[in-house]
């Protein structure tokens, strides 16, 4: 009698255990499809917003990257030039560092012009004594563009 009713519970317990393995079957199987919806209209949400971003990376990419060339390519003459000699960028050898310079200034087109006339021209008596030598064989263009490379080592966007 206490074996047929031992019995009769495993079997319930059993039965209990294959319904509940089969709700969770269910529940995985509907999860799962679930996840796959989800999954489907993340991905598409994710490649609208994505081109979104390459949209607006493309729109900014048409203004920004001529100033940023610009002050690049200011570098380059500045490096290539005599300039190294008695500029540092941070650090005052015979005349001021180009980032002491920067401070100095606004960078606004009249200050660019300003400093590539000075650039082209030489001068004294901004910083001190020492005079910076002309440059008479550097184009107005050029002496611009180290002028602007200069004016944008302290962070400054030129405005
Ligand atoms: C022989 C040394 C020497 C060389 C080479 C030289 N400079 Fe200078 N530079 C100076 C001195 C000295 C001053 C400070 C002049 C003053 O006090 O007015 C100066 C000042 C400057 C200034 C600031 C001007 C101002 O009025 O505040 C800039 C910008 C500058 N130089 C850029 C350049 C560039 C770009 C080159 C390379 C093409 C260059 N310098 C080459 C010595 C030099």
């Amino acid at each position: 009698m206490t074996l047929h009713l031992q019995e009769k519970t495993l079997n319930s317990t059993k039965k209990y255990w294959v319904s509940k393995l089969i709700t969770m079957k269910k529940i995985i199987y509907a999860v799962r499809l679930f996840a796959f919806a989800v999954l489907v209209t993340a991905c598409g949400g994710k490649k609208e917003s994505s081109n979104a971003e390459e949209y607006v990376a493309n729109e900014s990419k048409l203004e920004a990257p001529a100033s940023v060339d610009v002050i690049a390519q200011g570098e380059a003459l500045v490096k290539s030039s005599d300039c190294k000699t008695c500029h540092h960028s941070v650090n005052k050898i015979i005349g001021p560092s180009h980032t002491d310079v920067a401070k100095k200034y606004e960078f606004t087109a009249s200050n660019v012009k300003m400093l590539a006339d000075k650039i082209i021209k030489g001068g004294v008596g901004v910083w001190g004594e020492v005079p910076m030598n002309a440059h008479p064989d550097l184009s107005q263009a050029d002496a611009e563009k180290m002028a602007r490379y200069v004016l944008s080592l302290d962070g400054e966007k030129e405005h």
